[in-house]
Parts: structure tokens; sequence; C-alpha cells
């Protein structure tokens, strides 16, 4: 599995594989994501870091919560014990030098979408990998919110529950319209 996502990410500068976690797991952490929603635990996601952060209804409009690592379930601990045996094979094989990683849930609504941008700050060159872990049940055509990476070509990848999607945060990327409630765990694999 490993493998296959370095060689596409080499190739076309993003991997994709499904399955990433079972179907237990991946259920386990929506449901935890929706009672954290439900609690009103989520935050308006702006643009920006904790330096420069506005919000930006024209260019993004999902809702995060930022996990914090001192109160996660069990799911969510295996879900970083599998992302850290990744991110040592991947220095390993690819000298990348991930040192630390951040990550968090996120909804978009029906009528939510993220325009195209990069994940690398202006003020802050630390995030090397973006990933995108979703969690949406039974996704299908027509429910929108596809992931559009332009890279040497410009690909769309479904937002199907399982899948996991690995890319070089420099890479412009967007979140196209979604029409239905459109659920994803997000993070970024960081240099020190
Ligand atoms: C982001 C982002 C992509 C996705 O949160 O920065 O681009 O598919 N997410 O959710
Ligand atoms: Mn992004």
């Amino acid at each position: 599995m490993y493998e296959e996502i370095i060689h596409d990410l080499m190739e076309s500068g993003y991997g994709c594989v499904d399955n990433w976690l079972s179907a237990e797991q991946t259920e386990h952490l929506r449901k935890h994501l929706l009672e954290r929603y439900h609690e009103d635990a989520f935050k308006r996601a702006g643009i920006g870091n904790k330096f420069n952060l506005t919000l930006a209804d024209e260019v993004r409009k999902d809702t995060i919560f930022w996990l914090d690592r001192n109160s996660m379930t069990d799911t969510e601990h295996f879900f970083f014990d599998k992302l850290s045996h990744f991110i040592g094979y991947l220095n390993r094989t690819c000298f990348t030098g991930i040192a630390d990683y951040e990550f968090h849930y996120a909804v978009y609504e029906k009528g939510a979408f993220y325009k195209k941008h990069v994940d690398r700050f202006n003020n802050d060159d630390k995030r090397r990998f973006s990933l995108v872990y979703y969690l949406t049940e039974n996704w299908k055509d027509g429910d929108g919110g596809e992931l559009c990476i332009y890279g040497q070509n410009q690909s769309i990848i479904q937002p199907k529950g399982g899948r996991f999607v690995f890319f070089e945060s420099t890479l412009e990327h967007e979140v196209l319209l979604s029409n239905t409630q459109r659920l994803s765990l997000t993070g970024w694999l960081k240099l020190r």
C-alpha cells in the first residue's frame, strides 16, 4: 500500500488508496466526528494561519475541529500510529524529513466548497504534504464535493469514505461544490 502511494506521488504529485482503515474504524471516526459536530465543537474555517487568519466566505465554507493528541479515542490513536509508521517509511525511502503533523476533522454542508488554493502558507513553509481521509458514508455521483488537483494534469478525486489521498502541499487544488454533507479527516505532514 505504501509503495503504491509513493509511486503515484512521484509520478503525478499525488497518491490515492481505498480502505486505509477498516470499514469499522472508518465508521467509528465518522461517528466520533458527528458527535463533536453536534456538540457544536466545530468552528468556521478561515484562510491563513494564526498570524493572519481571516474568514473568507467566497473562498471556503467548511467547518473544522482540530484534533488534540491528549484527548483521542482508540481509533484516532490507531489512525495516527498507522500514519507515523507510514511517515517513517516515507522518511527512510524518500528522505522527506517529516517531523510533525497536524490534523482536523472537516464538514462541508450542502453548498460548501473550497476554491482553488495551495496549503503551504506564505509566512510558513513547513507544510510538505497534504492528506485527506474521507469519512462520507455512501458518497455517490452527483453528491459533489470532489477534490480537484491541478498537477501536470487535472485529477478529480471522489470523496468516498475510506479513501486516503496524499499530495504535495505546493500543488494547487480545490474542493468542488458539495451537494450533500461531506466529511473528512484532513491534515498536513510538516518539516521541522
Ligand atoms: C483543505 C483541502 C481537500 C479535501 O482542507 O485544505 O484542500 O478534499 N481539503 O477535503
Ligand atoms: Mn487544501
